[in-house]
């Protein structure tokens, strides 16, 4: 399973239900990477697309606790076990887990690779992804060469899980 992160230098992802930034390039990257894949995201991210909609050409899972919560093109569900369930339907490498703050938190630890776009500033943030240099069991396996958006600097890494013994 992988999953797929915009941070910023402090690992923030997030304000106010907003991204901290959008970087043309990066939200191409993300669009390409996840068309035709899987995507699991929180309510509260669902909500955050223009107009709430789910995302195109892709097969779209939303978590809520709401009962009566419909969506028109996303299968809804309610618990982390009953999205692993579904998630058997698929191929693992082709789940991405999309956010936000606490749905990728439940769910990292059953991610192997993560597509992390890291972004050289520090924003205002309420939200954020655990810091997976300081956590010893991910690895950057791959990087991008530095990438600008005017005065912003970033970098495309792919992180894996180590796999010890
Ligand atoms: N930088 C990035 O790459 C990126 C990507 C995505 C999101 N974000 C940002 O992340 C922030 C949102 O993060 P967030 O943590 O506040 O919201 P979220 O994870 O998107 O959604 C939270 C909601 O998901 C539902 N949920 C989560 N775990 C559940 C579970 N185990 N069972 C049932 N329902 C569950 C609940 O919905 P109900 O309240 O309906 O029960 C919960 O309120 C925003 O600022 C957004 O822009 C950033």
């Amino acid at each position: 399973m992988n999953l797929i992160v915009a941070v910023d230098k402090n690992w923030g992802i997030g304000k106010g239900n907003k991204l901290l930034v959008s970087i043309p390039s990066d939200m191409k990257f993300f669009r390409e990477t996840t068309s035709g894949k899987v995507v699991v995201m929180g309510r509260k991210t669902l909500e955050s697309f223009p107009n709430g909609l789910p995302l195109k050409n892709r097969t779209n899972i939303v978590l809520t606790k709401r009962a009566d919560y419909q969506v028109k093109d996303a299968i809804v569900l309610h618990s982390v076990e009953e999205v692993l369930e579904e998630l058997k339907k698929y191929e693992s490498d082709d789940i991405y887990i999309i956010g936000g703050e606490s749905v990728y938190r439940q769910f990292l630890p059953y991610c192997s690779t993560a597509h992390v776009t890291k972004i050289n500033h520090a924003y205002e943030a309420d939200a954020y992804f655990p810091d997976l240099d300081a956590m010893g069991e991910w690895e950057i396996t791959a990087d991008s060469e530095e990438q600008t958006y005017f005065d912003l600097e970033y970098v495309f890494l792919k992180y894996e899980r180590v796999v010890r013994g």
